[in-house]
Formats: C-alpha cells, sequence, structure tokens
C-alpha cells in the first residue's frame, strides 16, 4: 500500500517504500479544532517508523505568541494568526480573509484523477497510483479545500493540487491559491532556473536565510525570467550526493514560488498561481495546477533521473512521446523572413541530400508579413512568396523524401491585420488605456470562447492545406494591460488564469485533432519551456541563443528540471548570429547532439566539404537517438563552476554509454583535468567507434582525461558499447 492511515495517532504516510515518505498528521489547532499539520518529507520509512515521527504541531514554544509561530499547516490560510506567509487568501461575504479549515476526512482511491482543464501527470492503469483526498472546510465560509496528493509508484514521485469549492449561498474570492504548501525543519539552500530571453535557465543557488526567498512570473507565461521548479537543499549537496527537495509547477502562466524561513528552523515552500484573484460563486470549484514534488538523496542527477522519467513518460503524451524525433531543419536563421518557394526548396534539397528528415518552414509564410510588424492573425498563405499555397512546396519538400513542417504563432495578434480590423475587441486591453505592443504585437484574450474557437479553425484551416507534419507554435511577448472586454469589473483578475484555461482547451483540442503532427513549443526561444507545455507538446525550442558555447549553460541548466529530448537543439551558422562567436561545425553538432536535432542555417552558403560533414552528423544522431530519448541523462561537469562542460547518456542496462566533453576556452600548458563517468558498469570493458577499448571502473573512478584540439570551444564525444 503506498496510502496508509494510521488510526491512533491520525497520520497519513505516503510512500514509494523505496524512494520517499510524505506524512501528513490530523492534530487539534485552537483555532478550528482538527486541522491537517505536513510533518515528514524525505527518504522513505517504515511504515511502524511513521508513528514516531515528532508531532511537529505540539512542540511547546516559550513565546509571547505560543503556539502561534510555527505549526506546519498543510494548507495555511491567511489571517488565522500563523504570521507566516500563506497557501490561500479567501476573502467571503464579511469581506474579512481570515477563512479556517477543519479537518473533515478523507478517501484513499486506486489511480489517479484527472485534473478538469489542466494539464498534469497521468497514470495508464490504477496499479501505477495511489490517491489520497483530504477534506477540509470551513465552518463560516462554508469554503471546502480537497487536498489531493497521487503516489506515483513507479516513478517514485508524488503530485499535489487542490480543489476549492464554494459551498456557501454568498460569494468568495480566492487570492492565489496554492497548489501546495511543505514545511521542512533545517536551512536549505534554494537552486532556481533564472534568466532573460536568450539566456534561459542558469542555474543560482541562493543561501539559506530568514525570511523570504521568491521566484515569480506576473508575465501571462512562465517566463524567461524564473522557471517555474525550484530545488531545496542543504548546503553540503552537490551533483552526486544529498539531500534535494524538487517542486515542478504544471503551469504555463504566471506563477509563484516563495519559501519562508522562521527564527524556530522551519522552511516552509508555497507554490502555484499568481495574479490571480477568482470570483467563486455558490456551488462553483477552482482547480489548482498540480504540483510534481521530487526528492532525491542521491543529489541533483538523482533528482534529475526521477524528473526526467516522470515527465517523459507520464506527463508528455500522444504518438511523439515514445518515438525518435526526426533530424530537421528549419529556415528561420536562415532566411529570416526573406525567402520564396525557390529559395526555400534549394535548402531543402541540399538538407535531404545530407539525410535530413523535416524540412520546417519557419515565421513569414503568411498575410504580407515580411517583417515582424504585420499579419498575425491572418493565417492565410502568401501567394507573392508562396505560389499556389502550401500544398505544392510541402508536395516538392516530400517528393524530396521531408516531413513538412510548419511555424504558428496562434495566441498572438498584429494590430496591422485583417484579424483586427475585424474584431478590435480580440486582443487583452484594458478601456481608455494604451494597447502596448511588444515586437509590434498584442495578445489575443484566449480567456473568451469565441476567440478560443477562432484559433482552433485557423490552425485546423492551417493544418488541412498541405501535409503537415509537424507545427512551432510560437508566443513572442508577454501580457500588458490584461484585462478581458468579457469580463465584469470585478473579475479581471481571473483574466491570467482564465487565458491559460482558454490556451489549454485550443492545445487539447489542437492535439487530439491531429495526433500524428510533432509539436514544438515556443516563447521567443524558451520563455514557456515548463510542464504544462510539455503535456501537451513533447518538445520545446529551448532559445534563440544557437551559439554553441551559450548553450552548453542553456542546456545544462534545463536539464535540471527538464529531459534532453524535450529541447530542441539546432546547429546554426557562423559567425553566430546572437553572439558573433566562430565555433567549428563539430563543436556545434556534438552541442545540439543532447537534443532534439536539427538544422538552422542556409545550407546553399556552406562548402561541398561541410556538407559532406553535416552528412555524417545526421547519419550519426538516427543511430544515437535512441539513447538519447530514453537512455538516463547525468550532468558530469557544470560550465557554471569551470572551463569545461560534460554529460552523459546511459542504457538503462548501462551497456551503451555517450559521453560529451566540452572545453569553453583554450588555456597554453593547461592543468590535466579528469571527468568521471559515474552512470558506467564498473566491471566492463567497453569499445569506443574507432575500436579503442576503456574500462568502466576506470571511467567511474579515474575518469577520463579530454582530448581537446588546442582552440576555444572544443568538443569531444564518445559513444561507448560494453564489449
Ligand atoms: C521566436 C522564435 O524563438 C524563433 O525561433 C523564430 O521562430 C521567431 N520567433 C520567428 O518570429
Amino acid at each position: 500500500m503506498a496510502i496508509v492511515f494510521h488510526e491512533q495517532k491520525r497520520i497519513f504516510h505516503l510512500t514509494d517504500h523505496t524512494h520517499f515518505s510524505f506524512v501528513l498528521q490530523v492534530a487539534p489547532d485552537p483555532a478550528t479544532g482538527d486541522t491537517l499539520y505536513h510533518t515528514y518529507w524525505g527518504k522513505a520509512l517504515a511504515d511502524e517508523a511513521a508513528e514516531y515521527l515528532p508531532s511537529l504541531h505540539a512542540v511547546p514554544l516559550a513565546s509571547f505568541d505560543e503556539g502561534t509561530q510555527f505549526p506546519p499547516f498543510a494548507y495555511p490560510t491567511s489571517g488565522r494568526g500563523d504570521f507566516r506567509p500563506a497557501a490561500l487568501r479567501a476573502v467571503g461575504a464579511d469581506g474579512c480573509d481570515c477563512a479556517l479549515l477543519q479537518y473533515e476526512g478523507y478517501e484513499i482511491l486506486p489511480g489517479k484523477r484527472r485534473l478538469q482543464g489542466l494539464p498534469a501527470f497521468y497514470a495508464e492503469s490504477d496499479d501505477e497510483a495511489d490517491t489520497l483526498l483530504l477534506h477540509m472546510r470551513d465552518p463560516k465560509t462554508a469554503l471546502k479545500a480537497t487536498l489531493c496528493f497521487t503516489v506515483m509508484n513507479r516513478l517514485h514521485v508524488l503530485t499535489q493540487s487542490v480543489l476549492l469549492c464554494n459551498e456557501s449561498q454568498e460569494e468568495i474570492v480566492l487570492h492565489d491559491p496554492a497548489s501546495c504548501c511543505i514545511t521542512l525543519p533545517g536551512a536549505y539552500d534554494m537552486i532556481h532556473l533564472h534568466g532573460k530571453w536568450a539566456k534561459e535557465r542558469s542555474v543560482e543557488r541562493v543561501a539559506s536565510m530568514h525570511g523570504i526567498r521568491e521566484i515569480r512570473s506576473c508575465r501571462g507565461a512562465s517566463g524567461h525570467e524564473h522557471n517555474p521548479f525550484a530545488i531545496f537543499a542543504p548546503s553540503q549537496t552537490d551533483e552526486n550526493s544529498g539531500l534535494c527537495y524538487g517542486l515542478s509547477l504544471v503551469y504555463s502562466g504566471s506563477h509563484r514560488m516563495l519559501a519562508d524561513e522562521n527564527a524556530y528552523g522551519y522552511l516552509r515552500v508555497i507554490g502555484g498561481v499568481s495574479e490571480c484573484a477568482w470570483h467563486l460563486e455558490k456551488g462553483e470549484s477552482f482547480q489548482t495546477p498540480e504540483m510534481l514534488l521530487s526528492f532525491s538523496d542521491q543529489g541533483f542527477n538523482g533528482l534529475s533521473h526521477l524528473l526526467h522519467a516522470a515527465v517523459r513518460t507520464r506527463l508528455c503524451r500522444g504518438e511523439w512521446r515514445d518515438r525518435e524525433r526526426p533530424v530537421l531543419i528549419n529556415n528561420w536563421e536562415g532566411t529570416y523572413f526573406d525567402f520564396n518557394a525557390e529559395k526555400l526548396l534549394a535548402i531543402a534539397e541540399k538538407a535531404a541530400s545530407a539525410g535530413v528528415e523535416l524540412f520546417v518552414l519557419d515565421d513569414g509564410w503568411f498575410g504580407r508579413r515580411n517583417s515582424d510588424d504585420c499579419s498575425l492573425g491572418d493565417w492565410y498563405v502568401n501567394e507573392e512568396k508562396l505560389p499556389g499555397g502550401l500544398a505544392p512546396l510541402s508536395d516538392s519538400i516530400h517528393a524530396l523524401g521531408m516531413q513538412f513542417g510548419l511555424w504558428m504563432e496562434p495566441e498572438m495578434i498584429s494590430p496591422d491585420s485583417d484579424l483586427y480590423r475585424a474584431h478590435p475587441d480580440w486582443c487583452l486591453h484594458v478601456p481608455g488605456r494604451p494597447r502596448s505592443t511588444r515586437r509590434n504585437q498584442l495578445v489575443l484574450d484566449m480567456s473568451r470562447a469565441d476567440v478560443q474557437d477562432y484559433v482552433i479553425d485557423a490552425v485546423t484551416r492551417a493544418l488541412g492545406s498541405a501535409r503537415i507534419e509537424y507545427v512551432k507554435w510560437d508566443m513572442n511577448r508577454n501580457f500588458a494591460e490584461a484585462g478581458s472586454a468579457l469580463l465584469p469589473a470585478d473579475r479581471q483578475g481571473e483574466v491570467h488564469h482564465r487565458y491559460m484555461l482558454g490556451l489549454y482547451r485550443v492545445l487539447e483540442e489542437i492535439t487530439s485533432r491531429f495526433p500524428h503532427v510533432l509539436f514544438e513549443s515556443c516563447s521567443g526561444g524558451g520563455g514557456r519551456f515548463d510542464l504544462g507545455m510539455l503535456h501537451y507538446m513533447p518538445q520545446t525550442w529551448t532559445s534563440d541563443d544557437t551559439d554553441a558555447v551559450e548553450r552548453l549553460f542553456i542546456q545544462y541548466g534545463t536539464s535540471m528540471a527538464y529531459p534532453p529530448c524535450a529541447m530542441g537543439a539546432h546547429v546554426s551558422a557562423v559567425p553566430n548570429h546572437q553572439v558573433g562567436r566562430k565555433t567549428t561545425l563539430k563543436m556545434r553538432g556534438d552541442v545540439a547532439l543532447m537534443g532534439a536535432f536539427g538544422y538552422e542555417l542556409d545550407l546553399t552558403m556552406l562548402p561541398e566539404s561541410e556538407m559532406q560533414e553535416i552528412a555524417q552528423q545526421v547519419a550519426r544522431m538516427k543511430q544515437l537517438r535512441h539513447l538519447t530519448l530514453r537512455g538516463r541523462f547525468t550532468r558530469l561537469c557544470s560550465p557554471f563552476d569551470s572551463p569545461f562542460a560534460a554529460w552523459q547518456f546511459a542504457s538503462e542496462d548501462q551497456g551503451e554509454l555517450l559521453v560529451c566533453l566540452f572545453r569553453r576556452y583554450a588555456s597554453a600548458n593547461p592543468e590535466h583535468v579528469y571527468i568521471r563517468v559515474p552512470d558506467v558498469d564498473e566491471h566492463a570493458c567497453y569499445t569506443d567507434d574507432e575500436g579503442r577499448v576503456w574500462h568502466g571502473g576506470v571511467l567511474k573512478h579515474v575518469g577520463i582525461l579530454p582530448e581537446f584540439e588546442q582552440s576555444d570551444a572544443a568538443s569531444m564525444v564518445l559513444h561507448l558499447t560494453r564489449c
């Protein structure tokens, strides 16, 4: 049993029996009678041990605020004298925000429940998961909160979400209802992924402190700045050892995650939606997004192993979840807006001759779009560029033996578009305020059903107009003046979340209508790289920065939370368009090998020798992609801490390995740095593709002394097979 209720002590013990235990307790609370406390999360405990956990709510205090300073409430509300950040501020008809949630009962159910209208992890059969529902209720406002925990038995992770129902006759307003509230005794560093456009998901480690550390997005998208993910770990934890706790929000909109450490030595972590003031009428309910809770005592790599497996196999869905991804060529950095059918076909021919499998037509194929200043919303072909529409181009690409893919940015509208002229109220806006453009565009109001229907229809028509096997779904700006023309004044605080519900409805519909299409999401590069989007689209364009050296950081950081197969990674031209750096084709290919691999340059400009090298890279990728898709990924050396970067993939039985080593800059007469390869059979020998023999024990305990060419941005890739 993954969930046991100890009746005498009123303890719920949730465990996968190998990796983690999570314990909640029902106990008295002076204000509410009985309430729920979170008393343990960490290494798996024997079931009887859970009975001996300290009852944290009952630890005596000597202060004048006795009993109110640190109870580890499982779902704390504001205004109840807890004096810490709350998981929920619920304002009742009296205008006060002091809901007191009283424990009412529980249910233990097999399997995992779907979340209405929201992406979530799933179980394919009931024996994969067990679910605990904990019912709480505030007697005064009749607000009911059901905390929903699911133990994903085989994935060794836990999910949590909360369903809030108004059982009263009056309206209740919910402010930023959180998905979870966790209490951990001790001091923890907070490791999170921050960034900006073209520099997403840098790893930052913030030492423990008394007070609040917070990451947040108020942008209407998860955003480039703060990924909805954080790890909490004692200061000694590193990549390969030590305890760590991961919280990953399954959501793509405005979010928050805050960690409050108090003077008694307790960390409270709260995470969920932000920018949300939701009016709950009588009988209505609000479903929070899901939080994935992961724990490892094997350092950050151990945590990533759990996350990658869970995301790849039980968050991503559809036909492409387990399929090897095609090697693609995208024309964006090759041509930008300056193309016609002839130019595209010339690139496609070159790509086909090198074995590339998919041609992706990026921005600029529709309306009058020759720059970024018009036509978003006018999803009909620009026949000046592509006479006869998409079908003749797609047919010609297919005749070359390749598939055809298309870029769209369906959530946006250009002020200079037929759509805007016909429906000026379809964008997010506030009457009497300017409509601020970014990249010359406005955001469609996806909270509206008519706009959602229009988007579904427009995408369906575009995808039906030719043979299209891939879609890049872009989103190139965030919210300003986030008002909706259809909502009354007191509901404008719901726009951020309603937008996401509308978007998820659209994505659900489109991906079910086109189950064979491979979807890749994008948002000015990696501005919406999150578990919400990955539920519908199994890969995301990682960053608009395609420089191989910069990508070492971006891909390394991204891998803390997300599997490599979800990261779009392309070889682009030199000098690189974002940083002006020249790197070898080998380095660029070796870096991109980690993810969903492709090219993004004008192949007609390359000498024959480079086309031959590309053909070899493509052939190598086809040979290795089963490993980059399904293999276990481990970080070996961080570019954030050294001039090197390294990572490895290993097949489940460790019979096949891919080891990728990089040096960012050369130095004269360098010291010798050995890079250890931990995920290896230490009793076996391996051969590389050149026939050299390596011993697993030496790889693991001594390491590889990389042989780099004497230049900056050098790489070495070893493909090893057990002898
Ligand atoms: C932003 C994306 O990240 C790029 O790859 C490209 O698709 C452009 N948008 C097109 O406008």
